[in-house]
């Protein structure tokens, strides 16, 4: 069970907070790189409960900075951007992606004291048509996480935003919640209706899988197994990477490179970052799944439609469908069991149930049960780090090692081995495609 105190500490994100100082010792995917335009107009943009505005500059560089001017706080997301940096419009001071004060206009050339200010900036990266962020303080900032899918080609990496009206880690804990999926996703499909070789067959033959959990050097990892025959397991492995990543078992293990993050904007509103390798077996490069004469299975769509973007702190890739359209449940196809959920579509699914447990779920009304110990243990892992980080100062896991990151992968897969689960993973790793560039570190 989780305690008021814990639950806060776990879910608030400003700084100053525990998992707040956690998360600004890691990167966060805050935008796409297509949303800035050079000189074009800034962009508002909350991360960690921050207000923070981002903009492309006439060299083609990001800048995100606190949006509040630091002469009087005027926000520069009303500002010019133009010719090397933006200009606040209350008094024209100019700033440069670093946060320099480049211009003082509106002092005379004695008083101009414009060396001595500097915006709040913080570092960017672009990688994977992806604007990433560092907010910590640390003098030299780590590399990027070291996941397999962020060593691929530019051009073989998926990129989708979608952001999510609630706290990070109800968002994230949906997707480490293995015993959901055959009731929320397929609790309409028997298995005799689907083929053997199918996506789902596994999951609707028995839906109370059995699963080993345990911490890993990157977070936490569950291995879910059911019988596949004589000698032949099924397995589903997926993780929690720190701080706010997981990696599903939404597709073949071998080629399925892939890392979703759930980065805090605020205490209540998440975005999610998918990144997936193009050419990687996942469920968004597959078939959608079928009944054996073809036809789809209700509910297991794909493709979201969004509202158009606006400017706001909270405009961003937002869902049309949400709490205030009751997500489009269609309560006939519920009914009659075309759709198990009667929502359509596997994301909204997710993104319906996590909303509707309120902006921050209240973790003292919770009854959890021994099928949700991959919950438990990684609210545990993550308490701890955080909480090591503020009493000792010990660096949380991967934050000055994102090699570590490199030996995550997720996926499912039928194996004879019949070593621990570990071995089983270990070997199915090594044997799975990795990016030619780097060699897999085995891990310790
Ligand atoms: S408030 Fe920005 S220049 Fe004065
Ligand atoms: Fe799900």
């Amino acid at each position: 069970m989780t305690t008021e105190r814990e639950s806060r500490e776990l879910t608030q994100v400003g700084a100053g907070t525990i998992m707040g100082d956690l998360m600004r010792r890691y990167w966060l995917p805050a935008a796409k790189s297509s949303e800035l335009e050079r000189d074009g107009a800034p962009m508002r943009l909350m991360l960690l409960g921050e207000k923070l505005i981002a903009f492309r500059d006439s060299a083609g560089r990001v800048g995100v900075m606190d949006h509040r001017c630091p002469h009087r706080c005027a926000s520069l997301f009303l500002g010019r951007n133009e010719e090397g940096g933006i200009r606040c419009i209350y008094h024209g001071w100019k700033y440069d992606v670093e946060g320099n004060c480049l211009d003082m206009p509106s002092v005379t050339p004695q008083q101009d004291f414009k060396h001595k200010v500097k915006a709040k900036a913080y570092r960017v990266v672009e990688r994977a048509g992806l604007v990433w962020v560092y907010m910590g303080a640390e003098r030299v900032a780590p590399p990027l996480p070291g996941f397999d899918v962020l060593q691929m080609p530019e051009d073989e990496i998926g990129v989708s935003l979608i952001q999510r009206d609630c706290n990070y880690l109800q968002a994230l804990e949906g997707e480490i919640d293995t015993s959901h999926f055959g009731f929320l996703h397929a609790g309409h499909v028997d298995a005799d209706e689907v083929p053997e070789d199918g996506q789902v067959y596994h999951t609707v033959t028995n839906r109370t899988p059995e699963y080993h959990v345990a911490d890993t050097l990157w977070g936490t990892q569950y291995g879910a197994y059911r019988p596949a025959g004589p000698g032949q397991t099924y397995w589903r492995f997926a993780s929690f990477a720190f701080p706010f990543w997981t990696l599903a078992p939404n597709g073949e293990f071998a080629s399925h490179m892939h890392a979703r993050a759930w980065v805090p904007i605020d205490d209540s509103h998440t975005m999610f970052c998918y990144l997936w390798w193009k050419r990687g077996m996942s469920s968004i490069t597959m078939p959608t799944p079928a009944y054996k004469d073809g036809s789809p299975i209700g509910g297991a769509g794909r493709g979201s439609k969004f509202l158009p973007n606006t400017t706001d702190w909270l405009g961003r890739w937002r869902l049309a469908a949400n709490e205030g359209n009751d997500w489009t449940l269609d309560r006939e196809a519920q009914r009659n069991n075309t759709i198990y959920s009667g929502i359509e579509g596997i994301h909204l699914q997710d993104q319906a149930i996590t909303e509707s447990m309120g902006p921050v779920t209240d973790h003292t009304f919770e009854h959890l049960a021994p099928s949700d110990q991959m919950i438990t243990r990684t609210r545990r892992r993550l308490l701890m780090a955080a909480r090591a980080l503020r009493e000792k100062g010990v660096a949380p896991p991967g934050a000055e090692d994102p090699d570590l990151f490199r030996s995550v992968r997720s996926g499912y897969f039928v194996s004879d081995h019949q070593g621990s689960w570990q071995e089983v993973y270990a070997k199915q790793l090594a044997a799975a495609v990795h990016p030619s560039s780097a060699p897999l570190r085995a891990a310790e």
